[in-house]
C-alpha cells in the first residue's frame, strides 16, 4: 500500500513510519518539524526510515494547502491517509482523495 502519514516524524509518527516500511508499504511522511520540542530529536526518529527507498519525507506543513493539493493531486488514487497532525486538512482532502474514509 501506499499511506500518507501527517506529523510522521513524531513519537507516535516515527515509530507508525517504521512499521509501515516494515510491512512492505511505501510512505510519505508529512511533518514540518516545529520546535514545540527539539526537532533534532524529530530528525533522529526518521534516521532509519529515511534510508529506505520506499520512504519519502516532505518538510512542510500539512496546512499549507497548495502544497498539500498538488502532493495528492500527484499521489492519489489508492492512497491510504493517516492524520497524526491535520486540522481543517483532514476535512478538506480527506474524503475526496484518500481510500480510507
Ligand atoms: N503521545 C501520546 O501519548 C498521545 C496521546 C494521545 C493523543 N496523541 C496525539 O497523537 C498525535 C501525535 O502525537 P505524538 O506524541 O507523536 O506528538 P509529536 O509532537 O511527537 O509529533 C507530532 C508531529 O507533528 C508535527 N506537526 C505538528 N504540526 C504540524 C503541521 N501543521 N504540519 C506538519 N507537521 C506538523 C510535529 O513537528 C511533530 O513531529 C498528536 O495529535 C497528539 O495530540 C498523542
Amino acid at each position: 500500500m501506499r499511506i500518507l502519514v501527517t506529523g510522521g516524524a513524531g513519537f507516535i509518527g516515527s515509530h507508525l513510519c517504521e512499521r509501515l516500511l516494515n510491512d512492505g508499504n511505501t510512505v510519505y511522511c508529512w511533518d514540518n518539524f516545529n520546535d514545540y520540542y527539539d526537532p533534532n530529536l524529530k530528525r533522529k526518529n526518521l534516521a532509519s526510515a529515511l534510508k529506505n527507498p520506499r520512504f519519502f519525507l516532505f518538510e512542510q506543513d500539512i496546512l499549507d494547502l497548495p502544497a498539500l493539493h498538488n502532493f495528492f493531486e500527484n499521489h492519489h488514487p489508492k492512497l491510504s491517509c493517516i492524520w497524526l497532525q491535520g486540522q481543517e486538512s483532514v476535512l478538506r482532502y480527506n474524503s475526496r482523495f484518500c481510500t480510507n474514509k
